[in-house]
Formats: structure tokens, C-alpha cells, sequence
């Protein structure tokens, strides 16, 4: 969702604050503005639209300063429109926001009957008046905004600039991540390291309620305060993130290079997770009574829901154990009746869902453990959870998942194996046997990438569908249900996931001869019914394209009626174990090709965010 940037500097920030806006581009946004203090007076440049737009207008309107703001915005309160785009400013203050300030508009009211005129729709204002306010009741620039935020209500991060204190930036973090960035001669703040990412990696993540002052002064230099207004030292840490973490490289589009990524990020998350004398999963500092386990409970947003689907099949196969899978928007708001000796697993790639963080702190209040399992080790989740599981997937800019999904997988894999193992459900060989599996997918990944030209080929027969189903059984049910998220989130198609199974209770009715049909069916337990619904598909005419194995392939091409077309892409013949893993990818591609035929933004679909902070 929203980026924020600051940049206290001996250099012009201009063209540093527009790169850093370029790298928070893939959060989403639909605006995005600059702020600079010269000459004792506040310049900005704001633009609806995408970075383009401000770029050019930078160009033909440049504006002067060593000490800036920036910020993408992802429309709240009011369109996405140049006047609602941050910064927003008094004569004496310009502010830029993430996140929600809920009291707005009581605030809004009392500071009109004050006088002060706002000039957009945005909750953000409130902020700027508040401390223009403060200031002009003559409190000093961290006075006036420590008074702001005792009357600020919600969750958000801000970063602020003053008129007549030229050298001070002030950023405060409440429900939104913030992170410093340290350089000899350079401050920065971010939302996300990754903006500052190829001028520095000493960073500092600020904690819930803090308040950073940067200066630029003599020396650079910066002060913590906590909520109480103490003043703390929080560590510095090197970040993982690099310059060249967050380049396209030679592909065209980050999800393209994501995809491309898997068999290093699940090799390396795979080894992370594995005793590589003994090949046994271990899971350090984890420390849980297994045996004692009666139920998990996994609680996650969107594609990281499906993964805990995904895993439903894996623990209650392989470990024995009740799962129950949760939507978190939901689960926050209904009256769960928990049990003791649950394992509450949080699945969140960026580990800052906005639901998903108030489960965890709707669970921690009632003394339930919580695991986490993020790709972000400093998000909020992280960081509140009792245990956390790290997934190694590195940066990931495509706004639509794809390599933290299967490395989420491949975590959520392990677990499973080291739950059953633990609880004496899974036989030793059959525990060798997955773990072997889990071993050779890497390979496998890198084959069916080898041979991505079959979906760019694929990829033409989608283009002028309107809508389009994705059916799995048991283990790639959850698959199908991601398949037909990735297909809708980059191009736009309208598509469903269902359970084969299901097809005859209702979407049946929209099968017709414009209706791709796409099919995983992989040679495994639910193979026969899976082909009858295959049946049941081409009696009405769909386009079909299915996904397999050489022995299903081979039942297909005995079953199916000679004359009726269909395409069958084979995949190598696995362990049902390593399924959902080995046919994501298919369905990740198939999505990236149609979207690229149909030239939609791939890397910044339209109204979709990497980082959900909103509800
Ligand atoms: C889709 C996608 C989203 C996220 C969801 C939850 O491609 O990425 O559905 O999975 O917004 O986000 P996280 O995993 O960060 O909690």
C-alpha cells in the first residue's frame, strides 16, 4: 500500500527521493508527491497517476533541497487525484502518512471551527493542522508533533518536515513499519528498506509507538524516543536486502524473475529448515510440545491462505492432526471457540496484513501461542509472534505472489514433516521419502521452467476469454484456487477455483465453448474422479487444458472421445506429497503469459497492493 520516503542529506534529494518512490512502486499506489524545505519555505510536487507523472513534472518543475519527503499513495479517503496525493502542507509543515487516522473527522470539524481551510478529502490533513496548530501556540517542532499524536487515532506511520526547523525530519511509527536508514553524510526513513536499498544496508528498525528525529546540522545524526517520550537506542542491523535484490536483472518483469527464482529460494529455504548431516527437519527454537498437540489452527490472508489450505491436506495426512484453515478478516471478527494445546499458525508474506496482526494480537491478549511464518523477519507479525518460521525468498517486488507462496509451501511442508515425526505418526521410510522429495523439487522446478515456452504458446488461447475455471482435487484443490487468483489479479480474466468435486453443484451451468477449462490432475488418489469431471467438462465443449503426469496423461488419451482437442501439458511423475509445490508453477506461468498477451501493468496490477495495511 502506501510509501513513504525520507532523506536528510548533504545533496540535492530530489532525484534520491524519486528513485526511492521508483522502488516502492510495487507496493501499490495511484498517486504519489515530493516535498523539500529551501530557503526557510516548504516546495512540493504532487501527480495522480503513475511515478511517470512526477517525474516528469520534476523535470520541467524542479525543486531545490538537501531534506525531503515522498510518498505513493494508495487511495483511502478521497480519489486518487493530484490534490488528495501526499505531501500534504501548511505554510509550515508538509506531512506524508500511511495507514488510517480513524478520528478523523472529529478532528477535521474542531479544526475548521478553529479556521483552518482543508484543501482535500484526506484524513492526512488533520495531521498537518494539528501540528501547525502546536506550532503556532509555540511548542517546538517535537513538542507539536508529540501533542499531535496523543490525539491521533489508528494505525499509521508518518514522516514530517518544518518550515522553520530546515535541518529536522520527524517520522514516527504507530501500526506501520518504519525503518531508518544509516550513511555516513545521509539519513534515510522508509517504509521499506528496499527504497534506500543501494545507498545503504545499516538500517534501524523503529519499534511500535517510536519517534525518530534525523538532523542534518554539523553531523548527521538521529534520536530514538519510545511511546513515553524516553529516549531509547534501538540495534542497528545489516539489511539483507541489496541493491541488486531489487533489480529486474535480464527479465521483463519482476514476476517474471520471481518465477524464475524458485529452485534457489526453495533450495535455500529447504536447507535453512534441514540437519544437513542427517537430513532430518529441524526447527530451532521452536521448542512445542508436539505430543500434546490435538489441533492447528492457520490463520492468513489471501494467497497465504491457500497455503495454509495447502497444508491442511499435508498435516492431516502426514502428521494426524485436526486443522482448521481461517480467513483472518473473518476470523478477527467472529467468537472462535478455542481449545487448549492448538498451535495457531499466522501466514503472512509481508508480515503486515492489517487482519492478520490484529488476530495475532487478539489471540496474544488471550494467551494463545502463536507461530509465525513470514518472509519479512522484522515485519510486525514477526515480531509479535512467540516463534517465527522465516521463508528465504529474498525481496519480492511482483505485487502478485509467487515465489514466497511456494516457499511458505515448503516451510509449511517441513513443519508437517517434523509435527508427524514428533507425534510418532509418520513411518521412518516414509519420512525419508518426503524429505527426498522435498530434496529433489528444486530440480524439478528448474525443468518445468526449461521448458516456459509451452505457456507462452498456451497463453493464446486465453486472451479473448472472458472467464475461465480451475479445477483441482484433494491436494491441488488449493492450487487451482491460487491459479485462478494469479489468472485474475494480472490480467484481469475473470477466474474461479473449484474443487472438481463441486463443478456439478453449480459451475457446471457456465461451461460453454468460450469457457477455458484448466485441469490439474497429477496420477494420484483423486485421479479417477478428477477424470470423470474431465468428462463432464468436454461433453459441454470447454477448452480444456490439463495438467499432468506421463500415467495420466496416458488414462486421459484411453478415456477421452477421439476427436475432442484438448492440451496436455506432462509434468514428471512425483510424490502426491510435492504436488501443490511442483504445479504452481505451471499455473503462475500460464497467468504471466496471458497477462503479457493482454499487456496488462504485471508487476503493479491496477488496484491491487503488496502490503495490505488497510482494512
Ligand atoms: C496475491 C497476494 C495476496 C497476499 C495477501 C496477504 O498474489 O499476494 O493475496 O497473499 O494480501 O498478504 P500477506 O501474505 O503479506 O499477509
Amino acid at each position: 500500500m502506501c510509501g513513504i520516503i525520507g532523506i536528510v542529506s548533504q545533496n540535492q534529494v530530489q532525484s534520491h527521493l524519486i528513485d526511492g518512490l521508483k522502488r516502492l512502486e510495487y507496493r501499490g499506489y495511484d498517486s504519489a508527491g515530493i516535498a523539500t524545505v529551501q530557503d526557510n519555505q516548504i516546495h512540493r510536487r504532487r501527480s495522480a497517476g503513475k511515478l511517470i507523472n512526477l517525474q516528469n513534472l520534476v523535470e520541467s518543475e524542479p525543486i531545490q533541497g538537501q531534506i525531503g519527503i515522498g510518498h505513493t499513495r494508495w487511495a483511502t479517503h478521497g480519489a486518487a487525484n493530484t490534490e488528495n496525493a501526499h505531501p500534504h502542507s501548511s505554510r509550515e509543515v508538509a506531512v506524508v502518512h500511511n495507514g488510517i487516522i480513524e478520528n478523523f473527522s472529529d478532528l477535521k470539524k474542531h479544526l475548521q471551527e478553529k479556521g483552518y481551510t482543508f484543501q482535500s478529502d484526506t484524513d492526512t490533513e488533520v495531521i498537518v493542522y494539528l501540528i501547525t496548530d502546536y506550532l503556532h501556540q509555540g511548542n517546538d517542532p517535537l513538542t507539536a508533533v508529540q501533542k499531535t499524536l496523543t490525539k491521533l487515532q489508528g494505525a499509521f506511520a508518518l514522516a514530517i518536515l518544518f518550515k522553520d526547523a530546515p535541518d529536522t525530519l520527524i517520522a514516527t511509527r504507530h501500526g506501520s513499519p518504519l525503518v531508518l536508514g544509516i550513511k555516513e553524510n545521509e539519513l534515510f526513513v522508509s517504509s521499506d528498506a528496499v527504497a534506500f536499498a543501494p545507498w545503504t544496508q545499516q538500517v534501524c528498525y523503529l519499534e511500535e509507538g517510536d519517534l525518530a528525529v534525523l538532523n542534518a546540522g554539523d553531523c548527521f545524526s538521529y534520536e530514538l524516543y519510545d511511546r513515553d517520550g524516553h529516549k531509547v537506542d534501538r540495534p542497528l542491523r545489516r539489511s539483507q536486502i541489496t541493491g541488486e535484490s531489487v533489480s529486474k536483472a535480464e527479465y521483463s518483469h519482476y514476476m517474471l524473475k520471481e518465477i524464475f527464482e524458485q529452485p534457489t529460494v526453495l533450495s535455500d529455504t529447504l536447507q535453512s529448515l534441514l540437519n544437513l548431516e542427517n537430513q532430518k527437519v529441524s526447527l530451532k527454537d521452536i521448542d512445542l510440545n508436539w505430543k500434546m498437540l490435538n489441533r492447528i489452527q492457520i490463520i492468513a490472508c489471501g494467497t497465504s491462505y491457500y497455503a495454509g489450505l495447502v497444508a491442511k491436506y499435508w498435516f492431516e495426512k502426514w502428521a494426524g492432526i485436526a486443522v482448521d484453515v481461517e480467513i483472518a478478516s473473518e476470523f478477527r471478527y467472529r467468537s472462535p471457540v478455542m481449545s487448549s494445546n492448538t498451535l495457531n499458525i499466522l501466514i503472512s508474506q509481508s508480515g503486515e496484513t492489517i487482519d492478520t496482526l490484529a488476530v495475532l494480537s487478539q489471540l496474544k491478549e488471550h494467551g494463545h501461542q502463536v507461530l509465525a511464518l513470514v518472509n519479512v523477519p522484522e515485519s510486525s507479525i514477526a515480531r509479535k509472534a512467540d516463534y517465527v518460521l522465516q521463508t528465504l525468498a529474498g525481496p519480492e517486488i511482483g505485487v502478485a505472489s509467487t515465489k514466497a507462496f511456494t516457499s511458505q509451501l515448503m516451510v509449511l511442508a517441513c513443519l508437517c514433516l517434523k509435527t508427524g515425526k514428533e507425534r510418532d505418526v509418520i513411518k521412518p521410510d516414509v519420512y525419508e521419502s518426503l524429505v527426498q522429495a522435498l530434496v529433489s523439487l528444486p530440480g524439478m522446478i528448474s525443468y518445468v521452467l526449461q521448458n516456459s515456452e509451452i505457456y507462452q504458446k498456451l497463453a493464446l488461447g486465453f486472451t479473448t476469454a472472458r472467464n475461465c475455471l480451475y479445477l483441482g482435487r484433494g491436494i491441488t484443490y488449493p492450487i487451482a484456487l491460487e491459479g485462478a487468483l494469479k489468472l485474475k489479479e494480472i490480467s484481469y480474466i475473470h477466474a474461479e477455483g473449484y474443487a472438481a468435486g463441486e463443478l456439478k453443484h453449480g459451475p457446471i451451468a457456465l461451461v460453454d465453448l468460450t469457457m477455458p477449462v484448466v485441469v490439474l490432475a497429477p496420477y494420484d488418489e483423486w485421479f479417477e474422479k478428477t477424470l470423470s469431471n474431465l468428462q463432464e467438462v468436454i461433453a459441454r465443449g470447454a477448452q480444456l487444458l490439463c495438467l499432468t503426469d506421463q500415467k495420466g496423461e496416458e488414462k486421459i488419451r484411453q478415456q477421452i472421445k477421439a476427436g475432442y482437442s484438448m492440451e496436455i501439458v506432462v509434468f514428471p511423475q512425483v510424490d502426491t506429497f510435492i504436488e501443490p509445490i511442483l504445479y504452481t508453477i505451471p499455473v503462475q506461468l500460464l497467468a504471466y503469459y496471458i497477462a503479457l498477451l493482454k499487456g496488462t501493468d504485471i508487476d503493479q496490477p491496477r488496484n491491487l497492493a503488496k502490503s495490505v495495511t488497510v482494512e
